[in-house]
């Protein structure tokens, strides 16, 4: 069910009865559009859904194009984190933020106020935190006129940067669908082609080599490469690493990199990386089944972003964020079972899965530490009726 912002009291707000004929629209619960004259503030909020807690997601900053644009992307990751979160056993919904403009050139105090008060007219419906474009100090200038603001660590318990615990999830994801594909979770031996060594990719290469595999990286950034190869790590030229002839490719850079160009030419069987949105378009994880390559979706095995959130959001533990880590390996194992049962590709059954999460009414499904309910054979079961 649809609920749009109605018009408030601020300078040219208005509803966004467009947001439901845009073709990310999937049943949002709230969409809300501001243009705020004094500050130049251009933003989205859009809550996707709210059945297992308040809807969380980051504030994008970014030069959009257009309205359109912005409105399609924030109804995109807001859905996204909907899913992410659900299969990640967190007690929090889907939503995302969206302000349109150069991150280096619009931010202002008077902008950051705005955006606050702008969180603050969701009633706490929507918490946000970081995300490209942003940054601590933003999120702290929020902070000081919202309480729905997290982020807010510069050392935090990951040293304020969660991609070392992102990697171990991509980590055990592969250990998972190693186990499935070649019968075996050792990755010592294997040959993982990592596209992308920035802050995941790079922790991945060396929590893979500390594993005994052999690791072939690419990416732009030359200082990082020699880094790479000082630990043992082989170059490969940008355009090469789809192609390698590895066990398992690792794409830990930018999105939409499994498409019809790449997936022909893929030589690696197995699928495992930490970037977001890496299937251009839904139908390439059919593809990828019928090609009979082990796809890991990505939402399934990235959520160490998620969980520092949520860490911060509830004052979670960080031995409950590793147990949630170590949870992916339950649940990617049940994604890629089904998916063989059923013939279904894995992106689909993970989305499935997720919305028994968020759908199911039973409030004994909330904020269960993901893997608690599987191996039971009942979501098998439930996917196929
Ligand atoms: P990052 O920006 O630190 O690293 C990305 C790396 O990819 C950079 O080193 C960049 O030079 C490289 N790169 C860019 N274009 C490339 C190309 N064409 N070929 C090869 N390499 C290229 O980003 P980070 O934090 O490591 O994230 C990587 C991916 O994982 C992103 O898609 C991000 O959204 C996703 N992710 C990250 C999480 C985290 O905890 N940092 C959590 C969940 C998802």
């Amino acid at each position: 069910m649809s609920d749009f912002c109605s018009s408030k009291p601020y300078s040219n707000r208005y509803t966004v009865t467009e947001a439901a004929t845009s073709p990310s629209f999937d049943d949002h619960e709230q969409v809300s559009f501001i243009e705020d004259t004094h500050s130049g503030l251009r933003a989205f909020i859009a809550i996707h859904n709210t059945r297992l807690g308040a809807a969380v997601g980051g504030c994008r900053l970014f030069p959009y194009a257009s309205k359109e644009e912005a409105l399609e992307d924030v109804l995109r990751l807001s859905r996204g984190m909907t899913y992410k979160s659900a299969l990640a056993g967190l007690p929090m919904g889907g939503g995302k933020a969206v302000i349109m403009g150069d991150p280096r050139k619009v931010k202002s105090p008077e902008l950051w106020q705005a955006m606050a008060e702008f969180i603050n007219e969701h009633q706490g419906r929507y918490v946000t935190a970081e995300d490209s474009g942003t940054c601590v100090e933003d999120m702290r200038l929020m902070a000081s006129k919202s309480e729905h603001v997290l982020g807010l660590e510069e050392g935090g318990a990951f040293g304020g940067d969660p991609s070392p615990l992102t990697a171990k999830g991509v980590l055990i994801a592969m250990q998972a669908a190693a186990r499935h594909r070649f019968k075996s979770e050792h990755l010592s031996g294997l040959h993982v082609a990592i596209q992308g060594i920035g802050s995941v990719g790079f922790s991945l290469c060396e929590q893979l080599l500390e594993a005994g595999a052999k690791v072939s990286v690419a990416d732009t950034n030359a200082a990082r490469l020699r880094q790479a190869q000082a630990l043992g790590a082989q170059e490969l030229e940008i355009s090469e690493i789809h192609r390698a002839q590895a066990d398992i490719f690792a794409p830990c850079a930018m999105g939409a990199v499994l498409n019809d160009v790449t997936i022909p030419e893929l030589a690696a069987p197995v699928i495992v990386g930490a970037a977001n949105n890496q299937l251009a378009s839904a139908y390439h994880a059919r593809v990828l089944k019928t090609r009979g390559v082990t796809y890991a979706p990505d939402f399934v095995v990235n959520s160490g972003g998620i969980i520092d959130v949520y860490r911060q959001f509830k004052n979670a533990s960080v031995d409950e964020c590793y147990t949630r880590i170590n949870a992916i390996d339950a649940l990617l194992t049940d994604v890629l079972d089904i998916s063989e049962q059923q013939n279904l590709d894995t992106a689909r059954v993970a989305e499935a899965i997720a919305e028994q999460r968020f759908k199911d009414p039973d409030p004994s499904n909330r904020a269960q530490p993901q893997g608690s309910d599987h191996n039971s054979g009942n979501t098998a079961a439930s996917i196929a009726a």
